[in-house]
């Protein structure tokens, strides 16, 4: 049988560790071709319904790239269909919603998440992995203010214009939409952590579009309060933001054990500001489309900056994206095990 790598959890826990590990923000998906052929046949969502299929689904990129942690195929987005938003996923421009959020009625319209009822597919598909894996399985779910900017935009933006005013112009609003897709987020981490999983993450993926004093009054406490609830589960909490580097001062203060940042923030610079948690980062996802000779390069000097002293965990700033190449993410998980192993791996 083959033993149990933990050496994420060790990682997220600031432990030491033989060599330090590392997985990828969206590592399943389209630039997978296994991935793409499962696509033939299932949408999106369906793969979601299908534990058997969603559990493969998450797997393969274990297996293919050799990474030391698995995360749940979902979407931040999956939990919010069953209370009532309706949302599709369209390619290449990501979650629409025809009926965006205007008003305190349609907040108050939204229910409450009951997993068993309204998503079992979620924990069983995590049973299947906890059984079947032999990596740790981290759960996941998405910040209220990245999901609520789908839920406001209705769809991706670029500057959260509408967002923001909706923040700024409608308080009441705001801070009822924040407790209800707080509750939602606790509910459903909850679930994935009862079911199996090992750690979990938050992706509050857009809120480096926010200043510190808007993150402060609008944002933090409702992190404060996730964070606080999902750490009586006793796994590792995971926060990631991208553009957010003037967040992470902050983000020291919150009860989450890792930050993840992206490569506008060195990994140096993270600690200095969280001189407390474990640093999770922070490859450019686009430098895998440079040179090998560049991609090594800047590997090396974030794990050199990393591995100086335990609790750093190798990721990419943000997701792998549909042009990036199975073989250089291959290569780059190798290089990362056998430099780190050499260079920076402690007495266990
Ligand atoms: O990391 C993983 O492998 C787990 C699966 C995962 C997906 N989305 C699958 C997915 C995770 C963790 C997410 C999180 C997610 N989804 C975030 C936070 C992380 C981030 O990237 O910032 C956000 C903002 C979303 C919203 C979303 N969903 C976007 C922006 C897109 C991409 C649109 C596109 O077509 O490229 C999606 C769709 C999506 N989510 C896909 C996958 C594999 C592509 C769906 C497909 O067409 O097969």
């Amino acid at each position: 049988m083959t033993q149990f790598n933990d050496t994420f959890l060790k990682a997220c826990r600031g432990e030491t560790v033989p060599h330090i590990p590392v997985w990828y923000m969206r590592q399943a998906g389209r630039y997978q071709p296994e991935y793409r052929k499962i696509r033939e046949q299932y949408s999106f969502f369906d793969i979601n319904k299908n534990p058997e299929v969603c559990a493969n689904v998450t797997q393969l990129p274990v297996d293919q790239l050799g990474v030391d942690a698995a995360i749940l195929f979902a979407d931040i987005m999956t939990p919010l269909k069953p209370i009532g938003v309706d949302v599709n996923i369209v390619e290449g421009v990501g979650p629409v919603i025809d009926d965006p959020i205007q008003s305190m009625a349609d907040i108050q319209k939204l229910g409450q998440l009951h997993v068993q009822r309204d998503l079992p597919e979620i924990p069983e598909t995590v049973q299947i992995l906890t059984d079947r894996l032999h990596v740790p399985l981290i759960g996941f779910a998405g910040a209220p203010f990245t999901l609520s900017s789908y839920l406001i935009e209705g769809g991706p933006s670029k500057n959260y214009h509408k967002t923001k005013g909706f923040m700024y112009a409608k308080p009441a609003e705001w801070f009822e939409l924040m407790d209800t897709l707080a509750d939602l987020t606790i509910t459903y981490l909850k679930s994935q952590v009862e079911a199996g999983a090992r750690a979990i993450q938050v992706f509050d993926s857009w809120v480096g579009a926010l200043g510190t004093d808007d993150y402060e009054k609008y944002i933090f406490p409702t992190m404060d309060k996730i964070f606080t609830e999902v750490k009586k589960m006793n796994v590792p909490t995971i926060y990631f933001g991208s553009g957010a580097g003037h967040l992470v001062n902050q983000w020291a203060d919150l009860p989450a054990d890792v930050l993840s940042v992206d490569w506008r923030l060195s990994i140096e610079q993270a600690r200095n500001l969280a001189p407390n948690k474990t640093i999770q980062g922070n490859l450019d996802p686009s430098k895998l489309l440079a040179p090998w000779d560049m991609i090594q390069d800047e590997t090396k000097s974030i794990l050199d900056q990393g591995g100086s002293k335990p609790g750093f965990i190798f990721n990419l700033g943000h997701g792998i994206f549909p042009q990036a190449d199975v073989a250089t993410l291959q290569r780059l998980t190798t290089f990362v095990h056998d430099y780190t192993r050499k260079n920076h791996g402690g007495a266990e």
